[in-house]
Order: C-alpha cells, then structure tokens, then sequence
C-alpha cells in the first residue's frame, strides 16, 4: 500500500479538491486515530501520534495509491484547552463531516477499556441526526484479555440498544497487534468500488 501525507487544513473549506472518495477518523482525544491510521496502512509515522492528548489539532489528509483518501482529525473532549479553542475546534470538525462532499464513512473511535462516555453517544446522536454513515470502531485490543474485551463490548453494546433500534457496523481493533486491519481495509475496498460505481452512472 502506497500511503502519503497530503496535506492539512484548518477548515473543510480548505480540504482538497477532489472526488476521490475519503474516509475520516473520528473520537476523543488519545483514543488512538493516528495510530490506527499508520497500522491500516503500514506506515509508521505518517500520522503523528503522542502520549500528550491533543496532538492532531488540523484536518490532515493522506492519500492512499492515489485512489483514495484517509483523514485524521483533532480528537473532541480533550479538557486542556480552553472552552472557546473546544467550541471552534468541534465547529470546525462538525463542518467538515457535514459538508464534504465525498465523505464516504466516518469511523468512530472507541476505547473499549471505558465505559460509555456521553461526549461518543451525543456525537453518535448527531451523526444520526445529521444522517451521515459511520461505523464504531473500538481500539486498543490488545489491553484486555479476551474475557475482559468481551465483557466491556457487551456493556457497551447493552447500553447502544437502549438508545437505538439497529447498531452501526463495528470493528475491533488494535494498533499493537493489527486486530481489526483486514476487516477495515474490506470494508473501505468495498466502499470505493460502489462510490465509483455510483461515480459512473
Ligand atoms: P489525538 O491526536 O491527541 O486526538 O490522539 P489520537 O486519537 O490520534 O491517539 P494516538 O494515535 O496519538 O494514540 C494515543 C496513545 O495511545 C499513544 O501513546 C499510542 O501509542 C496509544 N495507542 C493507540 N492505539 C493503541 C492500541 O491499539 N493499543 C495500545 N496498547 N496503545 C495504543
Ligand atoms: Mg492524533
């Protein structure tokens, strides 16, 4: 897989300008976007990751075999900044995941280690609300045992049916030990035939 840095931009605005079809990744801060981004594509680096939450502050865009779009954006709830940088920041990102015209999927990203948190499920409201497609994507695997993961995946899957009549699709991933990698990159090739295919007629 040929994955490069694009570019990064401050508003949807600015994004590139092109009808490849593009996948954003979404989620509270440290959750683990950037470093999902670089297993996907077996690109150590591409996407910076850090201990420090907050690192991704742009919409940054990378570009995968010249066909298609991955893109990294800055983690919502991240406490340390101030309320007016958080209020322009969500704006920004609610912007962009309305208004981009070749979105095709929005992955949300989930800690499985937490309980459900209410900045995912309003966020998940929204997106419902706004109609926009996305999946859940729990990460960070590799920190539970399996009876553990399965544990915390019921909690989180009980708590969604209370709320919700159908699930979104979801996925189980790890970074460390590229759980979840086939499933994802089946996924978005099945994406991209059909966004061509609806591209063609
Ligand atoms: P922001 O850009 O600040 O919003 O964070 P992010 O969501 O991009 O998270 P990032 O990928 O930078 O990862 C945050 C921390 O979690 C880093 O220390 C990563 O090494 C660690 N991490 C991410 N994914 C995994 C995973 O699947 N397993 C484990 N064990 N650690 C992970
Ligand atoms: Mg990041």
């Amino acid at each position: 897989m040929d994955a490069k840095y694009a570019s990064s931009c401050t508003e949807w605005e600015k994004c590139p300008e092109t009808t490849l079809p593009e996948y954003a990744f979404i989620g509270r801060s440290n959750v683990g976007k950037s470093s999902l981004i670089n297993m996907l594509t077996g690109t150590r680096g591409l996407a910076r990751t850090s201990n420090t939450p907050g690192k991704t502050r742009l919409i940054n865009h990378f570009i995968i075999d010249a066909s298609w779009y991955l893109v990294d954006l800055p983690g919502y709830g991240f406490a340390k900044v101030g309320k007016k940088d958080r209020a322009e920041w969500e704006a920004m990102i609610r912007q962009y995941l309305t208004n981009r015209a070749n979105l095709v999927y929005i992955f949300l990203l989930i800690d499985i280690r937490l309980e459900p948190q209410k900045s995912d499920l309003s966020f998940m409201e929204w997106m419902a609300v706004k109609e926009l497609p996305f999946v859940l994507v729990f990460t960070k695997a590799d920190k539970l045992s399996k009876d553990k993961l399965r544990k915390s995946q019921k909690i989180y899957l009980d708590a969604l049916k209370e709320e919700w009549e159908e699930l979104p699709p979801i996925y189980i991933t790890s970074s460390v030990d590229k759980a979840g990698k086939e499933s994802i990159l089946n996924l978005i090739a099945e994406s991209n035939q059909q966004y061509l295919a609806a591209q063609a007629r």
